[in-house]
């Protein structure tokens, strides 16, 4: 005899076998559904942080496709300490200066903690943020920086320009200093020199030579 109550109306099958496997399909969904979203989540991570990570590093690509190609290369010690030291003939009056092109600000912050009025432009807002962080957790309050292009400077308003640059730009420099740089202001060049000035003094030796052009 037939048992109505245990028989599926749809396909007369045993209803309790019919529950069985509704039961095991819906715990598969549900875990295919979390599945679906860690994969997801992962995917979103990865994809968040390989976006990061490119927009971090594009500042410091970038530069291979400019003109005149600047890569970041920070001064050594010694060059600093040269720097300064050529820094340290200028006169009390001669306090303004900039660092053309200037890296994680090392240049900058040294002369703004001997009391120079010390200004950094630079290219990579990465590098800019970083020197401005640099500057307040030193308390350095005269070194300061900005992004900016270093052939678009106003060159007139310093005494102490310092380029760290590669010898390709260093003719159109000379150029432009030649027209815009006031009377009084000296040049400090690290590891390339200015092609046709005569240096005033010459400061280390090797890669950390810094040539110091008086205008
Ligand atoms: C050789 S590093 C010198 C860094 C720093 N002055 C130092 O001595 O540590 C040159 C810097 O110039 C920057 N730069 C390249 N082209 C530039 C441009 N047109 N204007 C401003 N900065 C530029 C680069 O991003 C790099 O940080």
């Amino acid at each position: 005899m037939e048992n109505s109550n245990t028989q599926n109306s749809d396909c007369g099958c045993d209803s309790y076998l019919v529950s069985l496997v509704e039961t095991s399909n819906g715990q598969q969904a549900v875990t295919n559904e979390s599945g679906r979203s860690t994969g997801l989540l992962l995917a979103s991570i990865t994809g968040g942080a390989a976006i990061a990570l490119s927009v971090v590093c594009f500042p410091f690509v970038s530069p291979a496709l400019r003109r005149v190609v600047l890569p970041y290369v920070p001064a050594s010690t010694q060059q600093v300490e040269n720097v300064m030291k050529a820094l340290s003939r200028s006169s009390g009056t001669d306090k303004k200066l900039i660092d053309l092109g200037s890296g994680d600000g090392r240049i900058v912050l040294a002369a703004g903690q001997r009391g120079f009025q010390s200004h950094g432009v630079e290219l990579n807002t990465v590098l800019v943020l970083y020197s401005k962080l640099t500057a307040w957790r030193q308390r350095i309050k005269n070194a300061t920086f900005s992004r900016q292009d270093l052939f678009k400077v106003d060159y007139t308003k310093y005494d102490n320009i310092v380029i760290f640059g590669v010898e390709e730009m260093m003719p159109e420099l000379e150029t432009l200093f030649k027209q815009s740089l006031k009377s009084s202001s000296q040049v400090i060049a690290c590891r390339f020199p200015l092609p046709n000035w005569k240096p005033a003094h010459v400061i280390g030796k090797g890669i950390d030579t810094v040539w110091v052009y008086e205008v």
